[in-house]
Parts: structure tokens; sequence; C-alpha cells
């Protein structure tokens, strides 16, 4: 669906549009302390790691997913680190145990509208 070289060349007004939300609402999202975050359709993983650094620094985990396993690939490759990693996940089926009520927080970016499954 996305090519990961491509896509990490060409997201940056996504990004934009995404950080500016952020900033803009985030009185009324009222980020938790130490909480965990999940960020589905997370794609190459750059806009989650700017979104941990820049608006959330004082969170404790977050955890991005994607459908696509190069995205996840090059996103563990470029972005995690002791407080984040990515994982392969499609969201239109069910949620597996380990990502079962374990976050404060689930955001996403411009992936819900590519789920055939809106339910
Ligand atoms: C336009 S990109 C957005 C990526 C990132 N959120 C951003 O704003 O930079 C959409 C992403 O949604 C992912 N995606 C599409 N359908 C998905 C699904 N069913 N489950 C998880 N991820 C999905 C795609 O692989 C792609 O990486």
């Amino acid at each position: 669906m996305f090519n990961v070289k491509l896509y990490n060349k060409s997201n940056a007004l996504q990004q934009t549009h995404a950080m500016k939300y952020l900033e803009e609402y985030k009185s009324i999202i009222n980020w938790k302390m130490d909480s965990t975050i999940l960020d589905i359709g997370c794609g190459d993983g750059s806009l989650t790691s700017k979104i941990f650094k820049e608006i959330i620094p004082n969170c404790k985990t977050m955890i991005g997913c994607d459908i696509s396993e190069d995205m996840i690939r090059f996103a563990n490759e470029h972005y995690a680190s002791e407080r984040g990693n990515f994982t392969t996940l499609n969201i239109e089926g069910e949620l597996p145990d380990q990502l079962r009520e374990r976050f404060h927080h689930v955001i996403s970016f411009f992936a819900l509208n590519w789920c055939l499954r809106q339910e």
C-alpha cells in the first residue's frame, strides 16, 4: 500500500498538520504523566517519534503499530528506544492480548481512513 522509501520523503505536510493539531488541543487532551501511548498506523515511525519527543516527553512508553512490515522494520531501525518501539498490527483484526488494556492514550493520524472495516 505504502512504499517506505517514498513515504518518508513525502509526509512533511502530514507531520506539520498533526503537530499543529496536537499543540492546539493539548490542554483538552490532558496527557497523563508517565502514560503509555499507542499510535495506530504509525507508518515509518517519524511522526510517532516527533510526538514522543516534542509533545509528550513525559510519557513512559510509546508503541507504534502498522500493518506494513516494511514500515515497522524501518521504524524500529530508525526510531526505537528503550521507551518506545514498533510492532506489526492490522487494526481491522483482533487486538492481541499484549496490547489490550495497556494504554492510557491511543492516537492515530491519517491511517484509520485506510481501513475498510470501520467497526
Ligand atoms: C498515510 S500513512 C500515515 C502514517 C503516520 N500516521 C503519519 O501520519 O506519518 C497511513 C498508514 O496506515 C497504515 N495502515 C493502513 N491500514 C492499516 C491497518 N488496517 N492497520 C494498521 N495500519 C494500517 C499504512 O500501512 C500506513 O503506514
